[in-house]
């Protein structure tokens, strides 16, 4: 690398640094660092790339009168100002991307009724732009629609924001869920809702909805949207009355406006908790018998999942992993949730009478972990029972039995002699 190249590449650093300095050090005032992220096309000496550049956002009211005086030192970074009547645009976001908006009709059978009146304002011949913003730290995300404010070039008014709480969500199979979607867009009549389910590059539209003519377009019948919250509230989540493991993957909320949309992405997870069962049960061996501990473990999912054996001796305060334990082939249930089978052979003696063995399932349901036990009896060597203490007392009431009766016919042959013997010493 040519020294000169390496200084370029140390001053560039040295700006970037200054320049996301300056953006921490102005959180405390109102303003939001984005990156504006261009697609350049590729022409005959350089293939497409995509340009960034830092963009400040700097938040104003209406009449596009700053309420905070720009902090940035670096000549590259772009201004922008912005009115956010949604209330939704938060300098708490740690990411936040700027995209070209094109304004265009849509030909879509639930959008149509938007753009019928085929007034098309000025201002859509002017710059706008897709903000989107997301939180890390909580998973809230809001796509924006930015539109021309007054004439200034670097102005800007929120039209549309989609928001979700999470980009990310567990639902449990066969139970009903909310995928959260919430719309902003101000005191426009005219909108379309559109939520669509992709997986592996698979598409299928769950429901379109005409807000304007208040018309289902179309709906999958395990799906519902609540249109009081909807319009009173611009609550668009979309119910599902039973989830299924086909609603895994990504779940878009679109929402149309006349030329305008604007749309956030939820992954979903579907989980099943496993059921687990530990045989044989109850555990009894013979001192030297080989036995299979077998572990069930039935409808789950997703697939991953770990098994373990344990066992914890008598006397030990926790259980140790057993090693050597093997797994059958999963099977596929008709609700699409997984079953497996777990074996762990151990030899039975008589140290190991009392020993519980577990077996313990980490699946992502359950946080905490399944674990299920048996306690092993080996025979010939457990404490008297109590069918042992009843055995062992009717044997010696039997035995106290025998032993008088044999007392009082021994006391009756030698006291019979005894009396003869007398009889005959009277006799004589
Ligand atoms: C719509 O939501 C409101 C408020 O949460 C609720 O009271 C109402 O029962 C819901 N309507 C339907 C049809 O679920």
């Amino acid at each position: 690398m040519m020294p000169s190249t390496i200084y370029k590449l140390y001053y560039i650093l040295l700006v970037h640094t200054v320049g996301l300095l300056t953006v921490s050090a102005s959180s405390g005032t109102k303003s939001l660092s984005c990156w504006l992220v261009k697609e350049i096309s590729a022409t005959e000496t350089k293939p497409r790339s995509i340009q960034q550049t830092p963009v400040l956002i700097q938040f104003t009211d209406a009449s596009g009168l700053r309420l905070s005086s720009p902090e940035t030192t670096d000549p590259d970074t772009l201004l922008f100002y912005v009115f956010d009547p949604s209330g939704k645009l938060s300098t708490e976001f740690t990411s936040c991307e700027i995209t070209d908006h094109l304004p265009q009709e849509v030909s879509l059978d639930w959008a149509r009724s938007l753009t019928e009146e085929r007034l098309s304002p000025p201002a859509l011949g002017k710059t706008w732009y897709t903000l989107a913003a997301s939180n890390r730290l909580d998973g809230k995300g809001v796509s924006f629609v930015l539109g021309p404010l007054g004439d200034k070039k670097d102005h800007f008014s929120v039209s549309l924001a989609v928001y979700s709480v999470s980009a990310t969500q567990q639902a449990q199979l066969g139970k009903p869920l909310s995928l959260p979607c919430g719309i902003w867009k101000g005191h426009q009549p005219r909108f379309a809702v559109e939520w669509r389910h992709r997986a592996l590059g698979a598409g299928s539209l769950l429901y379109a909805y005409d807000g304007w003519k208040d018309k289902i377009e179309e709906h999958d019948p395990n799906c519902h949207l609540n249109f009081s919250t909807l319009h009173s509230e611009g609550d668009a989540s979309l119910l599902i009355e039973n989830v299924g493991v086909s609603h895994q993957g990504t779940l878009l909320c679109t929402i149309y406006l006349p030329y305008l949309r604007a749309q956030r992405e939820i992954q979903l997870v579907v989980t099943a908790k496993p059921h687990v069962t530990l045989q044989p049960s109850p555990l009894f061996a013979h001192p030297g018998e080989e036995v299979t501990l077998t572990c069930d473990i039935s409808h789950f999912h997703p697939l991953e999942i770990s098994v373990d054996f344990l066992v914890q001796l008598p006397g030990d305060s926790h259980p140790t992993l057993l090693s050597g334990s093997t797994l059958s082939a999963h099977t596929h249930n008709q609700d699409g949730s997984h079953s497996i089978t777990a074996y762990q052979r151990m030899v039975a003696s008589s140290a190991l009478n009392g020993a519980r063995y577990f077996c313990r399932v980490n699946h992502v349901s359950v946080p905490k972990g399944i674990s299920t036990s048996q306690t092993l009896k080996v025979a010939g060597v457990s404490g008297p029972s109590l069918e042992d203490i009843m055995y062992l007392f009717l044997t010696a009431l039997f035995l106290y039995g025998t032993l008088s009766y044999l007392r009082r016919k021994a006391m009756s042959l030698f006291g019979s002699q005894e009396d003869m013997k007398a009889q005959k010493n009277k006799s004589e």
